[in-house]
């Protein structure tokens, strides 16, 4: 079945084979890859510390965050540590010459890894945030107990 929530963002001929492309979308920052003839549409947003994904490296299918070296499958957005984190992806299709991805819901929000249309999603997305961020404290507190002990 067809949709009408495509959008069209990029030409088809800027996207070459292996590249990796970032775009925004009705406020989405959506990252674009072609890969093996396919092109995949992710949330180009880490969720880790919020990099941009799009000037990570692409290895195969994997697509390794510039930051701190979280890789995700650029087939379906699943983060390689760990199945509770998945990037947002996006049906994505040619058409006209153009490359078209599928936006369904509304734009962005502050925690905007891609679309957070579900309260669930939300909650994930807030538990993850809060569960980073207090490991990260963590780790400053033990070195900060390292050096002065
Ligand atoms: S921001 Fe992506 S791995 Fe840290």
């Amino acid at each position: 079945m067809d949709s009408n929530n495509f959008v069209a963002c990029l030409k088809d001929s800027e996207l070459k084979e292996g590249q990796m492309k970032p775009v925004r979308v009705k406020g989405k920052p959506i990252l674009l890859v072609r890969k093996g003839g396919q092109i995949f549409g992710l949330s180009n947003i880490c969720p880790h510390a919020e990099c941009s994904l799009h000037n990570g490296i692409l290895n195969e299918y994997l697509v390794m965050c510039p930051c701190h070296g979280w890789k995700f499958d650029i087939r379906n957005g699943q983060y390689t540590e760990s199945d509770a984190i998945t990037l947002v992806n996006y049906k994505c299709k040619v058409q006209n010459g153009k490359i078209c991805v599928e936006i369904i819901g509304k734009g962005s929000s502050f925690f905007n890894y891609g679309e957070l249309e579900t309260d669930d999603n939300k909650v994930k997305r807030v538990n993850l945030l809060i569960t980073v961020k207090f490991a990260r404290i963590n780790i400053l507190l033990s070195t900060a107990k390292t050096k002065i002990f």
